[in-house]
């Protein structure tokens, strides 16, 4: 089973570094011990600024980061009790369905960001308790976050979530969805920026949500925040103290390795400890959260260990969740922090239930320090293309519109896009765009922005039955093919671009109903609806065709003329009979244009030079440019594009266009931000990917490969599979490039030929020792990419002796164990059945005849198998403890109560609902 051997990621850096990484870590330390340079600190419906008198931190009104929505103060019954000055205001939001607060923010930044709720019986219809359901739901950006559900709260009661995100963009909205459940509202929002090596299973597209956040010991204060946590994070104060429970504490000081700085605990919170009376073995944290389900979330523990207890003792424990043991004979270091975490393994279990339980050779019984968990959320959703969303708020701007559904992104996600837009979602791993905008009779005035003019993918504008006045600016559009300014005041000129654009059938304009056509009697200015100009045109085709094609003949002239040195170039792309492929084929001169006189190389190649490019409507391209003319002539290049145009699969590099003329051959592709595989294995040492994301690369590249062999007719075998060939797009999903390249270019050139046989290391003896070319050939080369995949070593191993990689895994298994072979990059958070069959997979990919080789689709499903890791969902029964995120003063009395009784256990076995977490004790004797 896989749960028994996994590991979890111990940090303990050595400390062979050097004294300046020291002396900076420290200067870190005491830096952001004080300051709250890059807070945003938000409390809602109020309207001044103020320092909080606890914290120090300085608030703001919400205005400027929110449009929509009404400001509101808490029931003045409640307000003498308000927990804090935040939770005495809020802004509600009766309308619209998303509401959407717009935060400032660093892209790429890590943050995290908390929004506070305190009903506080603010509209006085006592919600919370009417009986009916009352929640909303909270967006991060365009994903979903959470659910905040008050059915049923304790109206004082003071509600958080959290999210540890990555900014994407220079703004981050936080929306309020209003899912018919009662009216969403907020009382403060948060926003605090953390340091990029924090939280590392935190990046672009997964973010996670806060679920439990407890510190242990005596602690005297319901909430630890800032200035204790200099990242402002909210640690509750774990509230069972009584016997067999024993609180530690000490002053010494508890060093955290310099290095360590994935999580930067605060040092008060690790001298602090809870153990158990040593002749009791087992300690049982229950972690349920109130509302919340906790087998539809996939959740990360994390566990911060420090020995405080005096001399050096031997303390080993076991950690189990829900009877999954996490880790083994676990021993917390003295005075020094020690951070449990199972490196972005979310775990699926029914309860938030975890065991610390003692070995059999330890002294002590076990002691934690502090404790965090969080659920997965997948940031999967796109946000609409940066350039379209601002034009549009630009025309927001210029129109004064005030329509609530305008709120947060445009065209995501779906259900929410805005009022009147339709966005192309087609492009799955793009973001959506603009391609239609309606504001017919939405009352604008004024004349007409030429932002739509910029719009480049924006093809339908309807603006009619508006009070649009003066003309249509003189000024090139991109890709409007339907204008509709009918009904409105325009009197102004048509420009001639527009109408040379229409008369040569490019656009469809409509103005009729405006003064300007009180002199014109163009068809364009009848109501006459345009949508039978085919009929139109097959009528009088006679009369019109000789004047269209005059125009098109002076449009045409204008167009070339002074480019002479490209005329060539554009005789070329006429001349050549083109075969059906549905991809553009570009000129000389555009790809020109698109790689700015080709000036940004990012690849070379056996075939070429790849240069970067930025296509007309944004969108980055890799070039892959040919210049050989012999190669031109290639007879096998149009059918091969012809193949791959067909070709489409997500593991799969898109192929955008291609250029073939004498002048150049090229094709074109989508560019991959991250580049590919054998840079991420090798040469950042900053960044090492984890063994999760080199799984799910191999199972990615794997299923390329399988569409290549088993969907297409024929088979199309790669011939060229290596680390360099697959590429990561920017959520580091793998993709194959180069695929069937290599066919395009046979024998007939043999120079080239040689290389697109494969590349040195990769190549499959028996096809070297046959020519029989097959898929299994790119099976074998697929094997030694697994290899480098598990081992971070290159397929040839240079040194004192030089090996290939088969070779060196074979011998080193052989000498020592299993574990010598993999990437010390990984630190040994992988998990050791997986590997196991990882490497047993690649060895059989690379076995010497090419009929005990596996099948891709073999390959594939064994991949599968070791991912993704779903646990096993067995249920406990669990003494369901609830606890919300919750510190209102009713509470906090309740436990003063209860703590100064500390008599029998009773007490809060039984007696205690009120949103507590629950410690369960198991005699060991
Ligand atoms: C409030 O805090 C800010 C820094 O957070 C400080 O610059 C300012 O002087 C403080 N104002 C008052 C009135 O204390
Ligand atoms: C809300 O509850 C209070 C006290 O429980 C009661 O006095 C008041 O009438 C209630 N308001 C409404 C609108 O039901
Ligand atoms: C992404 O958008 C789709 C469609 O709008 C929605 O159903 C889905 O819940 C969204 N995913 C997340 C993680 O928010
Ligand atoms: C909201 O909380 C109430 C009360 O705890 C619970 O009965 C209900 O199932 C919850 N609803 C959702 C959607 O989680
Ligand atoms: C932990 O120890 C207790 C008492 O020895 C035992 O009952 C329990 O099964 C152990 N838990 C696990 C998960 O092994
Ligand atoms: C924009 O609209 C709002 C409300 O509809 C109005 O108060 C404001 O004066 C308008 N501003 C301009 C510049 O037209
Ligand atoms: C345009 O403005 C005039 C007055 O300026 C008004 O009477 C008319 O209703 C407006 N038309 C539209 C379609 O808004």
């Amino acid at each position: 089973m896989v749960i028994s051997s996994r590991r979890l990621a111990s940090i303990r850096p050595t400390w062979n570094l050097s004294l300046l990484l020291i002396l900076v870590m420290m200067m870190i330390r005491v830096h952001g011990q004080s300051s709250t340079s890059g807070f945003i600190s938000i409390d809602c419906g109020n309207s001044g600024t103020y320092n909080d008198s606890i914290t120090g931190i300085q608030y703001h009104s919400d205005d400027g980061f929110v449009e929509g929505g009404l400001s509101y103060k808490i029931s003045a019954k409640l307000m003498a009790d308000a927990p804090s000055e935040q939770s005495k205001t809020l802004r509600s939001f009766p309308d619209g369905s998303r509401n959407c607060y717009t935060l400032p923010s660093i892209i790429g930044k890590k943050y995290l960001l908390r929004a506070v709720f305190n009903y506080g019986n603010y509209d006085g219809l006592n919600r919370t308790l009417d009986g009916s359901p009352f929640l909303f739901g909270l967006h991060i950006g365009v994903n979903f976050w959470d659910t905040m559900n008050l059915t049923d709260g304790n109206p004082t009661l003071t509600e958080w979530k959290e999210v540890l995100t990555v900014a994407t963009d220079n703004a981050m909205s936080v929306c309020l969805i209003n899912l018919g459940s009662g009216t969403p509202f907020v009382s403060a929002l948060e926003l605090r920026p953390l340091l990029d090596a924090m939280y590392p299973f935190v990046n672009t597209s997964v973010s996670v949500s806060h679920f439990r956040r407890v510190r242990f010991g005596k602690g005297n204060e319901y909430i630890t925040r800032y200035p204790m946590d200099p990242y402002d994070r909210f640690w509750e104060q774990w509230q069972y103290n009584s016997y067999p429970l024993i609180n530690l504490n000490t002053s010494s000081q508890v060093e955290i390795l310099p290095g360590n700085d994935y999580f930067n605990v605060p040092m008060a919170i690790f001298q602090e400890a809870m153990t158990l009376d040593p002749s009791y073995t087992s300690m049982w944290l229950t972690m349920e959260k109130n509302n919340v389900d906790s087998k539809s979330v996939r959740l990360l523990p994390i566990f911060h260990f420090a020995e405080i207890n005096g001399s050096n003792p031997n303390r080993r424990f076991d950690i189990y969740n829900a009877g999954d043991l996490l880790h083994r004979g676990f021993s917390p270091s003295l005075l020094q922090a020690n951070s449990l975490y199972d490196s972005g393994q979310f775990l699926y279990n029914g309860d938030a239930f975890y065991t610390l339980n003692k070995t059999r050779g330890s002294d002590l019984p076990p002691l934690i320090n502090a404790f965090e968990i969080y659920s997965l959320i997948r940031m999967e959703n796109f946000t609409a293309a940066s350039e379209d969303v601002s034009y549009m708020k630009q025309v927001k701007k210029h129109y004064n519109l005030t329509r609530i559904k305008w709120n947060g992104d445009p065209c995501s996600p779906r259900e929410y896009s805005w009022e009147g837009l339709t966005c192309d979602y087609s492009k799955s791993n793009q973001n959506p765009r603009i391609v239609e905008v309606n504001l017919s009779t939405s009352g604008l005035k004024g004349g007409l922005t030429i932002s739509f003019m910029n719009m480049v993918s924006l093809e339908n504008l309807d603006l009619s039955h508006n009070n649009l006045t003066g003309g249509i600016p003189d000024y090139p559009i991109k890709s409007i093919k339907v204008l509709n300014l009918s009904y409105n005041q325009l009197d102004g000129p048509i420009p001639n671009s527009i109408l040379q654009r229409y008369q040569a059938g490019l656009l469809d304009l409509r103005l009729e109903g405006n003064p300007v056509c009180s002199k014109i009697k163009d068809t364009y200015c009848s109501n006459k609806k345009n949508t039978k100009s085919t009929m139109v045109i097959a009528v009088i085709v006679p009369v019109v065709m000789v004047s269209l094609l005059a125009v098109m003949c002076t449009l045409w002239a204008l167009r070339w003329k002074g480019r002479s040195g490209d005329n060539e170039d554009y005789a070329m792309y006429e001349e050549e009979t083109p075969l059906h492929i549905d991809i553009r084929r570009f000129t000389y001169a555009e790809l020109k244009h698109i790689t700015n006189n080709f000036h940004s190389i990012v690849g070379k190649g056996g075939f070429g030079t790849v240069y970067h490019g930025t296509m007309e409507n944004g969108d980055e391209v890799a070039v892959k440019v040919l210049m050989e003319t012999s190669i031109a002539e290639s007879t096998d290049f149009l059918p091969e594009v012809q193949t791959l145009s067909k070709v489409h699969h997500k593991n799969l590099v898109t192929l955008q266009g291609y250029c073939q003329n004498t002048k150049c051959l090229a094709l074109v592709y989508d560019f991959m931000p991250r580049g590919n595989l054998q840079q991420l294995l090798r040469e950042g040492d900053d960044y090492s990917l984890n063994w999760e994301q080199r799984l799910h690369i191999a199972l990615d590249s794997a299923q390329g490969l399988e569409y290549l062999h088993e969907s297409c007719t024929p088979s199309i075998v790669h011939r060229d599979i290596k680390t360099a060939n697959i590429l990561l797009d920017k959520n580091l999903v793998g993709i194959i490039a180069d695929f069937g390249l290599s066919r395009a270019f046979n024998d007939a050139h043999t120079h080239i030929s040689t290389v697109a046989a494969g590349t040195l290391g990769y190549l499959d003896p028996e096809y070297h020792a046959t020519f029989q070319l097959t898929i299994k050939t790119d099976v074998y080369s697929f094997g030694i990419v697994l290899l480098e995949i598990i081992t971070g070593q290159p397929p040839v191993l240079m040194g004192p002796q030089t090996y290939h990689l088969p070779n060196w895994v074979r011998q080193k298994i052989a000498k020592g164990s299993i574990q010598d072979i993999v990437d010390k990059r990984l630190l040994d958070q992988y998990d050791s059945s997986s590997l196991q069959s990882v490497v047993e997979l690649a060895m059989n990919c690379v076995g010497s005849a090419a009929m005990d080789r596996p099948t891709m689709t073999e390959v594939v499903s064994r991949l599968k198998v070791l991912l993704p890791t779903v646990l096993s969902e067995k249920q406990y029964a669990s003494a369901s403890s609830r606890c919300t995120n919750s510190m209102d003063a009713e509470t906090r009395r309740q436990f003063r109560l209860l703590i100064s009784e500390r008599n029998e256990e009773s007490s809060f076995h039984s007696g205690y609902t009120g949103g507590m977490p629950e410690l369960n004790l198991l005699s060991g004797r």
